[in-house]
């Protein structure tokens, strides 16, 4: 392999250098390779998870949580394929190269594995934890809250004098933590080397104002936290995962951890597509962030994390559902036929969809007449006002018996109803 970095980078890590220091500028980390492979029955090959990390890559993530290298030889060959694979080479319109990160506890062990998969990487970085909640203090490591301090400090220094130039370090279950001890253990992880402090709501129990202001008082109250990246991490339990990880942005986070289709523990993470679209589509709400994501292979990056990880999104999942797009009821399929802002506000060209008719109508027995018309003109066939009164009422009988009226019924009946003698 190559051989390690003599010296220590400078504290930021130079992702896209023309965009690091514009202060509305939102990192977008990648966990579906990592927490998204928690997901019961997710599991990916290593193949598989170099296919996916490839597309991150397109989509313009900023960093891409491969996997948890400590887990496994499988994982930790997974995570070395994709910092030599693709961590060297530029990927995105601008020439972007994607940081590639491993996980690990607070121990050597974890480290030394972290470091072996992602030294290769031309932006390496290692992501290492250790819980910060009573809870998990007590009952999990069995440790004092003083002795988690020494560990994590004394951790962070040793990824740092392997070489490693930047490493996130997260305070697990950040959400259920005591706010003078999280000030206090990321004063002092920020002395021994960290870059970017990530605050995990682990069990997705904060609400939105709840968790901006966690955020907001750490960046108030940590001595040293103008030198690293706040970054945000929320798990769905109470389906709150994306509203807060924008309420974190607001107030202040310019990192933020997703996964696609939003998969992961238990009720996922917050999904990649709902928190990017959200900044691009309110970004003035939200005081002027952007993240570099390149929106148009949303689809396609979708599609490709159902199919490696066997994880089939529900149809009215926001941005990647099949009914994202679809309009059933008459009143809103007229409303598009006529002006498709009254129903969407996001064009579906925006992140790659192509739709298999132009206004996303689906027929169904609450389409209107406007609606079925416009689908006779598509379909080809131009009839009389008197034959369309006829061939609606043989509609709504069809619709009434079936979810869906595909091209098919509406050929099918257009022969019983208008074509026979
Ligand atoms: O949910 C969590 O706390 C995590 C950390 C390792 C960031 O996944």
């Amino acid at each position: 392999g190559r051989p390690v970095r003599a010296s220590l980078a400078p504290r930021r890590p130079e992702y896209v250098p023309s965009r690091i220091d514009d202060p509305n500028y939102v990192r977008i980390f990648d966990t579906t390779l990592r927490d998204g492979e928690q997901s019961p029955g997710a599991t990916m090959t290593s193949t598989e998870k170099l296919v996916v990390a490839r597309q991150l890559a397109r989509l313009g993530v900023d960093i891409i949580e491969a996997g948890f290298p400590a887990s496994s030889p499988d994982d930790l060959d997974a995570v070395r394929s994709i910092a030599i694979d693709m961590g060297n080479t530029p990927v995105g319109e601008d020439g972007h190269v994607p940081v590639i990160c491993g996980l690990s506890r607070c121990n050597k062990r974890d480290i030394d594995a972290a470091w072996e998969a992602v030294r290769h990487a031309r932006l390496p970085r290692i992501h290492t934890f250790i819980a910060t909640s009573e809870i998990h203090m007590q009952h999990k490591l069995r440790k004092t809250p003083e002795q988690v301090v020494a560990i994590a400090r004394e951790m962070v220094a040793y990824a740092r004098s392997l070489g490693c130039p930047d490493v996130e370090f997260s305070p697990e279950d950040a959400g259920r933590s005591n706010r003078e001890f999280l000030y206090h253990i990321l004063e002092e992880v920020i002395k021994a080397g960290a870059t970017t402090l990530n605050i995990p709501d682990t069990v997705g129990y904060t609400l939105p104002y709840e968790f901006r202001k966690l955020i907001a008082d750490i960046k108030a109250n940590t001595p040293g936290i103008e030198n690293a990246i706040i970054s945000t991490h929320c798990q769905n339990d109470l389906g709150l995962a994306t509203a807060n990880t924008l309420a974190g942005a607001r107030a202040g986070a310019r990192q933020l951890e997703v996964t696609i289709n939003g998969i992961g523990e238990r009720a996922g993470n917050a999904s990649l597509e709902e928190v990017v679209m959200a900044i691009k589509c309110r970004r003035e709400l939200l005081g002027g962030m952007y993240t570099g994501i390149n929106s148009q292979h949303i689809t396609m990056s979708s599609k490709m994390v159902q199919e490696h990880s066997g994880l089939h999104v529900q149809p009215h999942k926001a941005i990647v559902g099949a009914n994202a797009f679809a309009h059933e009821s008459g009143i809103h399929q007229d409303g598009m036929l006529k002006h498709k802002g009254t129903y969407e506000i996001i064009s579906p060209d925006d992140i790659g969809l192509t739709r298999a008719n132009e206004f996303g109508i689906v027929l169904g027995k609450l389409s209107g007449r406007h609606a079925v018309r416009s689908k006779l003109v598509e379909l080809g066939y131009e009839i009389t006002d008197k034959e369309f009164q006829d061939f609606f009422k043989g509609y709504k009988e069809v619709a009434e018996k079936k979810k869906r009226v595909t091209d098919e019924d509406i050929e099918a009946l257009l022969s019983d109803v208008i074509f026979q003698p």
